[in-house]
């Protein structure tokens, strides 16, 4: 199926994970400035830091995904959402398992929030199944139904919440950008070039199988930042694009 990304240039629809302490991260988004477009900070990052870490990397040229996969009651979350409007989070994450009330509670906020400051609308995502879980791990949380079943429940109530796409494993790529059309974001993590070690990922695919399956953006964390090389790295995975 094509989609509203297929002309976007692959360097744009990789999102580069800074997963290290702040002085890592400003060295390695040094080197990546002029090249990346997006970078990914998640709690590692942002706990150590403070949400002052998303406008230093905005002031530095980059589109910032705040990942925290924000999962509490709604109240809460809608609180937790309109904070990181405030802070400049051009993309963010809800845990897709909060359920569509609480999704729909960080949405509202999310638009709000936006409006009254008068910024873009950020892109919502919905974590599904993360992509460290295989199907053993899903089954001893107690979900009895197959990985893919579960994804798609998921990523139709993030829909149902009105949010911009989801978070899945490039394995259920092919399946969500059937279900939810070629306007949907679709970010994959579990990203791996062929040969590169796994880590504590599970659910893996190569950068250009997972664009091939029709994923909107690519996370990669490890093969880009722990990489002897991390600007040849990302080169690399632009290139095989
Ligand atoms: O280093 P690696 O490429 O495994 O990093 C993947 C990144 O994507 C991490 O920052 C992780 O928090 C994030 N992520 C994930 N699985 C999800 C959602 C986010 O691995 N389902």
């Amino acid at each position: 199926m094509l989609t509203r990304f297929d002309d976007i240039p692959a360097s744009e629809r990789i999102i580069v994970a800074l997963d290290m302490d702040a002085f890592e991260a400003y060295a390695l988004a040094e080197r990546l400035r002029g090249r990346a477009k997006w970078v990914k900070i998640g709690m590692t990052l942002l706990y150590a830091e403070g949400p002052a870490i998303v406008s230093a990397f905005k002031k530095r040229g980059f589109n910032v995904f705040v990942d925290l996969k924000l999962h509490d009651i709604p109240h809460q979350v809608a609180g937790a959402a309109a904070s990181l409007v405030e802070c400049g989070a051009d993309m963010l994450t809800f845990h897709t398992v909060g359920g569509v009330p609480m999704m729909s509670a960080g949405q509202h906020s999310v638009e709000d929030r936006a409006g009254v400051l008068n910024v873009p609308c950020p892109i919502t995502l919905g974590v599904t199944v993360l992509t460290s879980m295989d199907a053993d791990t899903l089954r001893a949380t107690g979900v009895e139904r197959p990985m893919a079943d579960q994804v798609r429940t998921l990523a139709t109530q993030a829909r149902e919440a009105g949010l911009s796409g989801v978070v899945a494993s490039p394995q259920e790529a092919a399946m969500l950008r059937e279900l939810l059309g070629p306007d949907a974001l679709i970010v994959t993590p579990g990203v791996r070039p062929a040969g590169a070690d796994l880590g504590d990922q599970s659910r893996v695919a190569t950068p250009k199988a997972a664009f091939d399956a029709g994923a909107s953006h690519i996370v990669v964390g490890r093969p880009i930042t722990q990489a002897d090389d991390p600007v040849a790295a990302f080169e690399r995975i632009a290139a095989e694009l």
